[in-house]
């Protein structure tokens, strides 16, 4: 199963496990980190499950969408390599990525 490897907002990781299929977003979900509130439920309308990936594997992404983009926009805390977890989908190639929780907006 695809490890991740997540950075919660005061420094510490963890490495999960994340099943091949599922967003991002899902897997830190379901690992019990309640720093990353996905209020939306992963549709891609809040905001709330903004990360910072792994800078090696970020252009290896599926590019980020105009819907996404908007959303990051809002935030005070984009950078280049955030995303929205729920957009971006667990792979066996993506296995060991590091992705950072974003601070709270
Ligand atoms: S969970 Fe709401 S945008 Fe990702």
């Amino acid at each position: 199963m695809p490890e991740l490897k997540v950075v919660t907002r005061d420094g510490n990781q963890k490495t999960i496990e994340a099943a091949d299929g599922v967003s991002v977003m899902e897997a830190i979900r379901d690992a019990g980190f309640d720093e990353l509130l996905a209020l939306c439920g992963g549709c891609c309308s809040c905001a709330t499950c903004h990360v910072y990936v792994d800078p090696a594997v970020a252009a290896s992404l599926p590019p980020v969408s105009d819907d996404e983009s908007d959303l990051l926009d809002g935030s005070s805390h984009r950078n280049e390599f955030s995303r929205l977890s729920c957009q971006v989908m667990m792979t066996d190639a993506l296995s060991g990525m590091t992705v950072t929780i974003a601070p709270e907006d």
